[in-house]
């Protein structure tokens, strides 16, 4: 499949993603089962995979949302454009960050901080994906659904410069 300038070839296909969204669901479901956590997607790119795993959690909880840019072309310029959503409707609540894909954990940190601020009693990330920089830097992510090498993807929520967000598979960009 042809998108702008680059081929994508699929990489994960919807049958497996549903099957490691049911897993990640089952373990939260059993970590919180008296907790009643805020489920905090982060939008745009984590619609489906929050629709997807938020409707497996068998558990009382909650849903907010937080909104930040995305990628201008295939590469983390580091640079969040816009955040939005954060309120004090999370103080003293149990966050759980819902991510599509965390590459180099900026995003991340960057909301956590944030949390931390608003005084939330713990705070926890689900990622769909994870890429190898944020292995490295160890940034703690504690469900995570595939990690994958540094590589860029799409579909599934994750676009490349607004398109592909539509298909339900999962596809990688060609070298
Ligand atoms: P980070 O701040 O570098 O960890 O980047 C996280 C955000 O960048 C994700 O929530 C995505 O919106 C976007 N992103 C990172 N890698 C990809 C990719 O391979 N495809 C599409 N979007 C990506």
């Amino acid at each position: 499949m042809k998108i702008k300038d680059l081929e994508f070839n699929e990489f994960i296909s919807e049958s497996k993603v549903l099957e490691s969204v049911q897993s990640l669901a089952d373990r939260i479901s059993s970590d919180y089962s008296d907790l009643a956590p805020v489920f905090l997607p982060v939008l745009n790119g984590s619609f489906m995979f929050a629709s997807d795993l938020i409707k497996r959690i068998n558990v009382p909880s909650r849903v907010s949302f937080v909104k930040v840019s995305s990628y201008q072309g295939t590469n983390s310029s580091g640079q969040l454009k816009t955040l939005v959503g954060l309120d004090e409707s999370l103080f003293n609540q149990h966050i759980i960050i819902v991510e599509d894909i965390v590459d180099t954990g900026f995003t991340l940190e960057k909301i956590i901080n944030e949390l931390k601020g608003l005084g939330v009693k713990s705070v926890e990330v689900v990622a769909l994906l994870r890429k190898t920089p944020a292995r490295e830097k160890n940034i703690f992510v504690k469900y995570v659904g595939f990690d994958i090498h540094d590589e860029f993807v799409l579909g599934y929520g994750l676009d490349y410069d607004g398109l592909g967000r539509n298909f339900k598979d999962i596809y990688k960009a060609a070298r």
